[in-house]
């Protein structure tokens, strides 16, 4: 038998050859070796809860049998051309996005990551306009790009030292921790407010496009209280401004919902998904409406956009998603899971703010002052995996708990995450 390698041999690797920005969570990570429905396996073979789904991808669970065979049947018979040739699994693929994407969205352009999706959105914005300017949210994540970067509102991922200036940033709608130190509901959202201001500042003629994940990730889980979303799509009515939603890590039934942004009943110009579109196969989708994908007529290809291998994938996952209802099943366990954060929160001071919807939850970790604890978050992450359970961290003070299992996930899974956290939190 093949001696495992060890994290320690990588690590060693990793100094010598990768460039230092690509960082892992753990002081003793694993090596990560197989993954099978809701678990990850190491090369010790010890068996890991995934409460991250590698970043919500991996929805339909880790080496899900139909979407494998799917895509191994394509590889078999064709793995590339790009779009100069005509391959049936990207029409399809586009086709079936027309039918799940909310309101008149239906024209796609592929590509290969969110960041290039996002990338693809913001352009189309300002081709379909004739406006270069974008406002984006504080603590928004939307990709390494330039575009993207630039509307990249969180300090840790806003690398680039010369983003464009063509971006401002408008208060995220946090009510838990208000960036405008306003209270729900009789701040009357102020946030928005701030928003307005901010389009006449810059001056609506000069804006493009508002784009927002519609529930923040990376910012924190931060979902907006009712009501944001509709004031939003109006300010942008009025201004002539397209509303681009970046569900990149919300679409697929993440939240209960193929979409984000059903739970508002708000309809974007432009949406963006990736991530769990092909369970692990890398494929992006930027989806609009026809009226503004019109504006895009000269040559627009990403080599590996459409790859049919990854757009059979994404097929299989869309058609396990449906016949498996997961979306139902994210809102059935997340229900489960939110419950019972909200009772240890009762009991455990240090862990507050616990918020979500369907399988993207989060909760905070704080001190006794209630300030963010991102050395505590860390001891618990740790404990949590050695105990076989991987949750996630986001936040702006790296301090929240951050749960995104696969939504095939078990109620008896949810029932041991949640002892396992109750067992983490409170050893010292
Ligand atoms: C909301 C959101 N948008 C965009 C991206 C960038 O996606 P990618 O890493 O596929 O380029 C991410 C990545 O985490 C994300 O969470």
């Amino acid at each position: 038998m093949n001696t495992p390698v060890s994290a320690e041999e990588l690590l060693a690797l990793k100094a010598a050859y990768l460039v230092p920005c690509v960082y892992h969570f753990y002081k003793r990570p694993p090596v990560m070796v197989a993954g099978e429905g809701a678990y990850l396996i190491d090369s010790e073979g010890r068996r890991y809860l995934d409460c991250y789904s590698g970043v919500t991808v991996t929805s339909a669970g880790h080496g899900n049998p139909e979407i494998v065979d799917a895509a191994i049947n394509q590889l078999r018979r064709l793995q590339h051309t790009t779009t100069i040739y005509l391959t049936e699994p990207m029409f399809r693929l586009a086709e079936r996005l027309a039918t799940i994407a909310p309101g008149s969205l239906d024209r796609t352009f592929f590509c290969a990551s969110g960041s290039e999706a996002n990338e693809a959105a913001i352009l189309l914005a300002t081709l379909a306009t004739g406006r270069r300017g974008v406002i984006a949210l504080t603590d928004s994540l939307h990709g390494r790009t330039k575009w993207a970067m630039s509307a990249t509102g969180l300090p840790m991922w806003r690398t680039d030292a010369f983003p464009l200036d063509d971006v401002r940033f408008a208060p995220h709608p946090f009510c838990a921790c208000c960036p405008v130190g306003a209270s729900f509901p009789t701040c009357d959202y102020a946030c928005v407010a701030r928003m307005d201001a901010c389009i006449r500042e810059m001056g609506p003629e000069n804006i493009a496009a508002i784009i927002a994940e519609p529930i923040q990730g990376n910012g924190g889980i931060i979902v907006p209280p009712d009501g944001y979303w509709r004031r939003v799509r109006e300010l942008c009515d009025r201004h002539a401004i397209l509303l681009i939603f970046d569900e990149v890590q919300t679409a697929m039934n993440r939240t209960g919902r193929w979409f984000a942004s059903e739970h508002w009943d708000v309809v974007p110009d432009i949406v963006t998904m990736a991530k769990a579109l092909g369970n692990g196969f890398p494929v992006a989708a930027v989806i609009a409406t026809s009226a503004v994908a019109q504006a895009y007529t000269r040559p627009g290809a990403a080599t590996f956009g459409a790859n049919p291998v990854a757009c059979a994938a994404a097929l299989a996952a869309i058609a396990y998603h449906e016949r498996e209802r997961l979306g139902e099943r994210a809102r059935r366990l997340g229900a489960i899971l939110r419950d019972g954060l909200d009772q240890l929160a009762l009991r455990c001071p240090c862990l507050t703010r616990v918020r979500g919807k369907g399988l993207m939850i989060a909760a905070d970790v704080v001190d006794e002052s209630g300030a963010a604890d991102p050395v505590r978050c860390d001891a618990v992450l740790e404990r949590l995996k050695d105990d076989g359970f991987l949750v996630g961290k986001t936040g702006r003070g790296r301090n929240t708990l951050t749960f995104m299992p696969p939504l095939i996930i078990e109620e008896a899974d949810v029932g041991r995450l949640l002892d396992a956290l109750d067992a983490a939190i409170n050893r010292r």
